[in-house]
């Protein structure tokens, strides 16, 4: 049975983004990129266009879906539709489906989701202008473990899983 998630990365104040990139480097919270890798690999992610262009590639081993309003965009290697709809549409027989953001795509996704995987770093990152969404009370977190910094995590983390009540 298909089941759609999300994968997001925030910090203490829910900020996922800077000037349309991450608000780390991918190797100052290496721990957080392993888990998006292994929980992703061979899914199917669904992002906006922004994302796209700020990993600047489709991600290999996955079906890669990308949101976006022009009807004439084509990216090596990504299948881009117009509309959320679409992108649950095409992808309805698929296993399971991550979501990965951004900001926009989290906020119209979020209440059609089954689970919610999150890593919540705690930072305050200055200058942040990408933010996701408040969880509902319904939401509740099933899994929780948390790390200290290390030399491969600058930052302390948490892995949360929410599911809804
Ligand atoms: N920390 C994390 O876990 C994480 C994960 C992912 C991204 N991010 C960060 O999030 C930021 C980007 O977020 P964002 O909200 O600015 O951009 P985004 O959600 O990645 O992409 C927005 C674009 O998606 C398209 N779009 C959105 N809704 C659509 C709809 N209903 N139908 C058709 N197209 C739709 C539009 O593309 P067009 O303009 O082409 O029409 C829109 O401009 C970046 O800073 C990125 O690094 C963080």
């Amino acid at each position: 049975m298909m089941n759609r998630n999300i994968i997001v990365a925030y910090d203490e104040n829910r900020a996922i983004g800077k000037e349309n990139h991450l608000l780390w480097g991918q190797r100052e919270m290496q721990e957080d990129m392993k888990r998006f890798r292994t929980l992703t690999r061979k899914a199917t992610v669904i992002m906006g266009r922004k994302t796209l262009v700020s990993i600047g590639a489709a991600l290999p081993g996955r079906r890669n879906i990308v949101l976006s309003t022009d009807h004439s965009l084509v990216f090596p290697g990504v299948e881009v539709v117009n509309s959320l709809d679409e992108a649950y549409a095409t992808t309805s027989q698929d296993n399971s489906v991550f979501v990965i953001g951004g900001s926009s795509i989290y906020e119209q996704a979020i209440n059609n989701v089954d689970r919610i995987f999150a890593t919540e770093v705690a930072a305050s990152i200055d200058g942040a202008d990408s933010f996701f969404p408040i969880l509902d009370k319904e939401w509740k977190a099933v899994e929780s473990e948390d790390y200290k910094s290390d030399e491969n995590n600058i930052y302390p983390y948490r892995f949360v899983t929410y599911e809804r009540d």
